[in-house]
């Protein structure tokens, strides 16, 4: 995040005495990432964001993970993971997919979660539905259907789900969670070498919402769940984390909507690099949006089969007509698994119905992975055992089980 924020009262030099109207001096904390060498944030704690009194191991379910072995594609329907109890964004996350590089959930949240804080990494939060409060260190975001939610790593924050918008309050709050393992941002090729987007890019700063005032809470001995690439930790703080009066820098939570891409278009089909939104270590996100379909006179909207051939494909419906999967059991909420050494495409039929159709309204969150991904139990409970058959519309030559 390359886009320099102040927010609050700061002084008006880092690093000088900045004191409260009682006398006493505020502590000032430096977030940054990459040893202090890239993006970071000033923040001024009306209290020590140091001061501990207790420390406590935070179990919780094991949520294992399989390889995808036999090779073969996968169609997860995510909507039957609806949840009958309270459940809430971070404790109840189901893993899906997962390899080293980012693990993916998905969350029917109606409760507030916890205080939480991750350390493995960056997460980025595509609310499918619903609206919320983040309520973070920095400020608080209000944010809804189509948002990615963009949270550093090690940025305390807790989701309060409806908080925004009280109307809406029957809608649940889905949300598809993306944990890295390290950093998310805009891919490099949007940006200049000094960090703003170009003229190329699909976005820019002004499409980026991040908070705007210091969010206070007070309360003593509070607890921070903590997740750390050794085994999770909740610290309890002797006051509230939520105690900045501002702060500025270049590294804060944000959130982007998907309503903000502005698609790429051509008089030819378009590649998926086009689609691309974000960037993580060994993993990317692209947001395919409606838009124009190709205006070549004998182009052909449907995309061709394609072997990615580094790469798993992830791709998550969320909204319109899915036309290139017609008959393949693709609805709303449905998930796609198209891994590396599978050449995909579009269900039989659908190159030539797509042909002389001049937009789409499609909507889905794609997430490629350069490293294999293993299958969660959640997402085996919630499978189309079918799917990998759609397109030659045959059972399994074998005829054992239909899986
Ligand atoms: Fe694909």
């Amino acid at each position: 995040m390359p886009y320099y924020r102040a927010v609050g009262e700061i002084p008006r030099k880092r690093h000088t005495q900045f004191r409260k109207p009682d006398g006493g001096l505020y502590a000032e904390e430096l977030m940054g990432i990459e040893g202090f060498a890239a993006e970071s944030a000033l923040l001024y704690h009306q209290g020590l964001p140091t001061a501990i009194v207790d420390i406590e191991p935070w179990e919780r379910p094991e949520q294992r993970t399989q390889p995808n072995h036999p090779l073969r594609p996968r169609h997860f329907r995510t909507h039957k993971l609806d949840q009958g109890g309270p459940a809430d964004v971070v404790t109840g996350r189901r893993l899906l997919l997962a390899n080293g590089d980012v693990r993916i959930s998905y969350a029917v949240a109606d409760a507030a979660s916890p205080l939480y804080r991750n350390a493995v990494g960056d997460e980025c939060v595509y609310v499918e539905s619903g609206w919320a409060t983040v309520e973070t260190v920095f400020g608080t975001l209000e944010v809804g259907q189509g948002d990615y939610v963009v949270l550093p790593q090690s940025t305390t924050h807790r989701w309060v789900p409806n908080a925004a918008e009280a109307d809406h309050s029957t809608t649940p709050l889905r949300a598809l969670v993306v944990e890295a393992r390290g950093h998310i941002g805009a891919p490099k090729r949007y940006l200049t070498a000094r960090g703003q987007f170009n003229e190329f890019a699909p976005y820019c700063e002004r499409d980026l919402r991040a908070p705007q005032a210091p969010h206070r809470a007070t309360g003593e001995d509070v607890e921070v769940l903590v997740r750390h690439p050794r085994g999770d930790t909740r610290l309890t703080y002797a006051t509230h984390p939520f105690d900045v009066v501002g702060w500025d820098g270049c590294l804060y939570p944000y959130a982007f909507n998907i309503a903000d891409f502005e698609p790429i278009t051509g008089r030819l089909h378009q590649p998926p690099p086009v689609h691309q939104t974000f960037a993580g270590p060994n993993f990317v996100i692209c947001s395919f949006v409606p838009r124009k379909f190709d205006y070549h006179p004998q182009s052909v909207p449907a995309p061709y089969n394609h072997a990615n051939t580094d790469s798993d494909e992830l791709l998550f419906y969320v909204g319109g007509d899915f036309m290139s999967r017609k008959g393949a059991g693709i609805e709303l909420g449905s998930m796609s698994l198209h891994p590396s050494g599978f050449t995909h495409g579009p269900q039989p039929g659908s190159v030539e119905a797509s042909l002389g159709k001049e937009d789409t309204d499609e909507l889905a969150v794609m997430i490629d992975t350069f490293a294999p991904l293993e299958i969660g139990d959640s997402a085996l409970g919630c499978e189309d055992a079918s799917y990998a058959w759609s397109w030659s519309g045959r059972r399994r030559k074998s005829g054992q089980s239909s899986g």
